[in-house]
């Protein structure tokens, strides 16, 4: 490439890059990212075979998606989900413009199956059949408490790193969506919470029991105190806060600790790690 040809392209870049800090767009890039998980997951599970390429960035077909199997009333309410999901991944490329990465490869489907497994371990359990959240409308909202609660407390762990009030302001609007969603899922599998679930060796245990295991897990490989849809002593445990009524932030590392299964900053649902600064 010329000398020029490189200038020119230099300067258009400039151009089109957006109106904020660098490390903003490293906080919003890392934000596309989370979203491009949960909008694949849920836009493959309403039937509508992922997200869009042009929200995809350029990003790969995520591996596992599926069409979920779910009750009409199921349906809506995970279609109102989906369609949020995938206006947050729109909304974040077009602040970012020419700054925004590529949607990462995603697993939604073993990735599941490897998540739960792992948070049943402490008990020598595996599901059996393999847990996948495409089974029915109680598997599915499973898997959206597995990824709506970190996305509440990554947007926490986010906010104060964030320097353009403008941005602020919609990363605030953004959390407060994703817990209108973790409460959704939430609330059903409290509702629910007694319904057996087949694992090995031959035995069952409660929703209850495996929504448990996924918030220890989640503790266990991000931090914070997450916990249960119910508490032990019988309460409803919906809220998961400190002991001020807030909300426990993660922060970025946590968050990619908790989503790729460990601190190899790869694996899990993102099998190939992070695009963008901000990698773990
Ligand atoms: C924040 O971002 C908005 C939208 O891109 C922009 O209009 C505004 O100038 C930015 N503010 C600062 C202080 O950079
Ligand atoms: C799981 O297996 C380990 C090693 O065999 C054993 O020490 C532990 O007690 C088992 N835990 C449960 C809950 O059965
Ligand atoms: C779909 O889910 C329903 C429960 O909502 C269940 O009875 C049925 O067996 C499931 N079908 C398949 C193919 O898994």
């Amino acid at each position: 490439m010329s000398f020029k040809v490189a200038a020119a392209l230099t300067v258009a870049l400039a151009l089109v890059a957006p109106a904020f800090a660098q490390t903003d767009v490293d906080i919003l890039n890392f934000a596309l990212q989370l979203e491009c998980l949960e909008g694949e997951f849920y836009n493959y599970a309403v039937g509508l075979g992922g997200l869009p390429a042009s929200a995809r960035g350029g990003g790969p077909v995520p591996i596992g998606g599926m069409t979920a199997n779910l009750t009409a009333a199921g349906l809506t309410l995970a279609q109102e989900v989906a369609f949020n999901e995938l206006q947050h991944v729109q909304f974040l490329r077009s602040a970012l413009g020419a700054a925004a990465v590529p949607c990462p490869l995603v697993d939604i489907g073993p990735a599941f199956a490897a998540a739960a497994n792992a948070a049943a371990m402490p008990a020598n359990a595996t599901f059996s059949p393999a847990y996948s959240p495409y089974a029915n409308d109680l598997s599915f909202w499973l898997g959206s408490f597995i990824f709506e609660d970190v996305g509440v407390s990554a947007y926490l762990g986010a906010a104060p790193l964030i320097s353009n009030k403008t941005y602020l302001g919609s990363a605030a609007g953004i959390l407060a969506v994703e817990a209108y969603h973790a409460s959704l899922a939430r609330f059903i599998i409290y509702e629910y919470g007694y319904t057996p679930i087949a694992v090995n060796p031959s035995t069952t245990v409660s929703l209850y029991t495996v929504s448990g295991l996924i918030a220890t897990l989640r503790n266990t490989l991000g931090g914070g105190s997450g916990q249960n849809v119910i508490l032990p002593s019988g309460a409803a445990g919906i809220v998961p806060v400190d002991s001020n009524s807030i909300v426990i932030p993660r922060t970025p590392a946590q968050v990619v600790s908790i989503t790729t299964g460990g601190t190899a900053m790869k694996g899990l649902f993102f099998p190939n790690g992070l695009n963008g600064n901000i990698k773990g």
